[in-house]
């Protein structure tokens, strides 16, 4: 077993953070060798359910769990981090949109940013997952100078897996079997989920999902509108948004990272752009990336069509958009 690693979660008395805690500890995320010290931050009014999250963590018996350290204080949540998981953050009501929690949820991310700069490792891996969780990101990144810009990343994880889940169904194949969707953009009602490079394993070989879908149409509007408004849906059906399975995309998102994609397989993440595919730079937008001894790599070169690029237009103008609006938010 080696040393272990300190890992903060914030927002760790929350819906979320009450089923990713079980797989970092348990070692779904950091391996089976990694063990762990966790940090769980939350605010001051919340510590009492936090130390009943502590006694349950004891609880599990997990041998990979060393410290466990709830705080209400950034400095010591943050000291010394190796990854980060931001998840505290307000979560919209049925009838908004997640960019309606950018003026409750931005000065969070500021502030963690900055806890981040003076405490954590230089090499944090930091995923946002608080929404909205693209801006955000890039917020924390901004008020974290010393720490480098690809350390800072976004889900769209969640994205991913229901746009995988969906395709499955479809195809009436095994969720694994399905490969390489993209989901292109903001985590909001614009990203632009993509099974145009998305591969199928079937007994015959394996085929592209389109040409065995074999229905545009449903491929172009279905699709593309069930997975970017699965967050409404879950949140009209259960009045609390999804957190179970945005637990799951987190652990998912941060063991691809800290392990490595899969040859020839991609995933999504929100990162700061570099201006690939005439994406505007300084905004973090989610890109089909490879990742090898943690450091990803935008995927190159995909043919985009005329359909695909005005909708990555839409998305990547919103984000602009909460750029600006969260900058305004912050100079209040
Ligand atoms: P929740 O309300 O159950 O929990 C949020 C927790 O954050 C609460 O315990 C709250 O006290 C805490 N918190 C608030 N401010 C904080 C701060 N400054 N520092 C530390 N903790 C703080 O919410 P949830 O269901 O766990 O969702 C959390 C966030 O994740 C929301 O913004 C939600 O919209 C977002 N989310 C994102 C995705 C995604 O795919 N990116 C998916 C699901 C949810
Ligand atoms: C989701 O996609 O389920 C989360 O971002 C929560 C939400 O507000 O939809």
């Amino acid at each position: 077993m080696t040393e272990p690693i300190s890992v903060v979660v914030t927002g760790a008395a929350g819906q979320i953070a009450y089923s990713l805690l079980y797989q970092i500890a348990a070692g779904t995320v950091f391996g089976p060798q990694q063990s762990i010290n966790l940090r769980l931050l939350d605010i001051p009014p919340m510590m009492k359910v936090l130390d009943g999250v502590v006694m349950e963590l004891e609880d599990l018996a997990l041998p990979l769990l060393r410290e466990v350290l709830p705080t209400a204080e950034p400095a010591k949540a943050f000291e010394n981090v190796a990854a980060a998981f931001l998840v505290g953050a307000m979560p919209r009501k049925e009838g908004m949109e997640r960019k309606d929690l950018l003026a409750a949820n931005v000065e969070i991310f500021k502030v963690q940013g900055e806890a981040l700069d003076k405490y954590a490792r230089k090499d944090v891996r930091v995923l946002v997952v608080g929404n909205p969780a693209n801006t955000n990101a890039l917020i924390c990144s901004h008020y974290a100078p010393s720490i480098p810009k690809e350390n800072f990343t976004a889900m769209t994880r969640l994205d991913q897996n229901r746009a995988q889940a969906a395709l499955a169904a479809r195809l009436n194949v095994q969720v694994d079997k399905v490969k390489n969707v993209i989901i292109w953009g903001n985590h909001s009602s614009t990203q632009y989920p993509d099974a145009a490079h998305a591969t199928v394993e079937l007994s015959s070989g394996v085929k592209t999902v389109p040409s065995e879908i074999n229905d545009n149409e449903w491929l172009i509007n279905t699709f593309v509108e069930t997975i970017q408004k699965r967050g409404a849906a879950v949140i009209a059906a259960r009045k609390m948004s999804s957190a179970m399975s945005a637990a799951k995309a987190a652990g998912d998102h941060m063991r691809d990272w800290w392990f490595g994609t899969k040859p020839g397989e991609w995933v999504s993440m929100g990162v700061v752009s570099d201006g690939s595919y005439g994406i505007p730079k300084d905004i973090v937008f989610s890109f089909p990336v490879t990742i090898k001894d943690k450091r990803y790599e935008i995927v190159q070169n995909l043919p985009i069509n005329n359909v695909a690029k005005s909708k990555l237009d839409i998305t990547s103008k919103e984000l602009e958009e909460e750029r600006a609006e969260a900058n305004n938010v912050l100079k209040k």
